[in-house]
């Protein structure tokens, strides 16, 4: 019997990039019923909101989302619908996996697991102004907020993802020298989680700023990261630019209540309706939520498929240097997968 599970088209590049998807996913006997729904731009021209109800009551009921990257509007006051769906659904965990897949990228045989705090930290973004005078901005205030409830709930997300993942380290990323507050806690409940998984998988601690050093001089010491929201926000796309850019890099965001799948990058409008978009990093993304289901099985068959047509075909899309559309590349993955 088939799971439900919310589908949402987007923006752009989106329904093309959700094609390749849909259409892989049924090669491989896709565990989904859909429920499509929308989201964006194409969600505003029918009801005014780029975040509908009924997007909203669907993935209440499926717990499950797969999303096309959205189109948040400049001006009009709209607020970002990732952060509207992090709230709603209480999505604290955003997993971010990066590997090198291409040969002749900038690094091989990166593996790194990137966990950002996706709730918390410097993004509940309490900020004020302090007038001085004539000017009403003088004074810029921020106020970040990290809990130990919070930093226990990421923070053993990682250490869970890696024991069930066969990964052997966990480093929590912080600034406890500066913030010592902010991010000393984090620091301070690394070390309390990591006791309960001792002997089974390793912790340490490094500076974010060594870390984003680090990544660049030696990124195979890396296995699973954990950090706060800010840094893991920077972090993530530094970890997409080892392996080629965030045509390769997909998201999961994922809550007791619903996890929802997405690639990184957005919705390309210059390349849209071209044909030429990259459905990697949302095919990596659906990888991911065959695995957040307990199909790992299928998610191994369809990353063996993507490693075949990359590496061995030789079938890419443009912007990875190669010639092949969109419906090329899907069907050379639909082929290896024995359709
Ligand atoms: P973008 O990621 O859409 O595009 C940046 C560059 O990368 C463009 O040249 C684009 O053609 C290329 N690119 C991106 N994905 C590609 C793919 N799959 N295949 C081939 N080339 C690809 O970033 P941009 O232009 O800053 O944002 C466009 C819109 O997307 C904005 O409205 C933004 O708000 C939205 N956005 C949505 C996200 C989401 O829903 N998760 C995330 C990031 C941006
Ligand atoms: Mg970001």
């Amino acid at each position: 019997t088939k799971r439900p599970a919310t589908l949402i088209p987007g923006d752009g590049i989106g329904p093309e990039i959700v094609k390749s998807a849909v259409d892989i996913l049924e090669a491989l006997g896709s565990p989904f019923e859909w429920d499509i729904q929308q989201g964006g731009l194409a969600a505003i021209e029918e009801s005014r909101d780029p975040l509908p109800q009924a997007t909203l009551d669907s993935i209440r009921r499926t717990r499950l989302a797969l999303k096309g990257p959205l189109t948040t509007p400049v001006g009009g006051g709209f607020r970002s619908i990732n952060v509207r769906l992090r709230e709603e659904f209480g999505l604290y965990a955003n997993l971010r996996p990066v590997r090198s897949m291409v040969p002749g990228g900038r690094f091989d045989e990166i593996d790194i697991v990137l966990v950002r705090e996706n709730l918390g930290g410097l993004y509940v973004a309490f900020e004020h102004y302090i007038p001085i005078g004539e000017d009403p901005h003088a004074v810029a205030i921020s106020t970040g907020v990290n809990t130990r409830e919070g930093s226990r709930k990421i923070i053993e997300f990682a250490f869970d993802y890696a024991l069930k993942n066969g990964r052997k380290k966990v480093t929590v990323v912080h600034k406890a020298n500066v913030l010592k507050a902010l991010t000393g806690i984090f620091l301070e409940v690394g070390h309390e989680v990591a006791k309960k998984y001792e002997g089974r998988v390793k912790m340490d601690d490094r500076i974010v700023d060594a870390t984003a050093m680090q990544l660049v001089m030696n990124p195979w010491q890396f296995d699973v990261i954990v950090t706060t929201n800010l840094f893991g926000d920077i972090l993530s796309d530094q970890l997409a630019g080892l392996v080629g850019g965030l045509g390769m890099a997909p998201g999961a965001n994922i809550g007791p209540d619903a996890a929802i799948f997405e690639a990184v990058h957005g919705s390309a409008p210059d390349i849209a309706g071209k044909g030429i978009a990259n459905p990697l990093a949302l095919l990596l993304a659906v990888g991911l939520m065959l695995e957040h289901i307990d199909q790992p099985d299928l998610a191994n068959r369809l990353r063996t498929a993507i490693d075949q047509v990359l590496r061995e075909d030789g079938v890419r899309t443009p912007d990875l240097g190669g010639k092949a559309s969109t419906g090329d590349f899907t069907q050379s993955i639909i082929r290896r997968l024995g359709g």
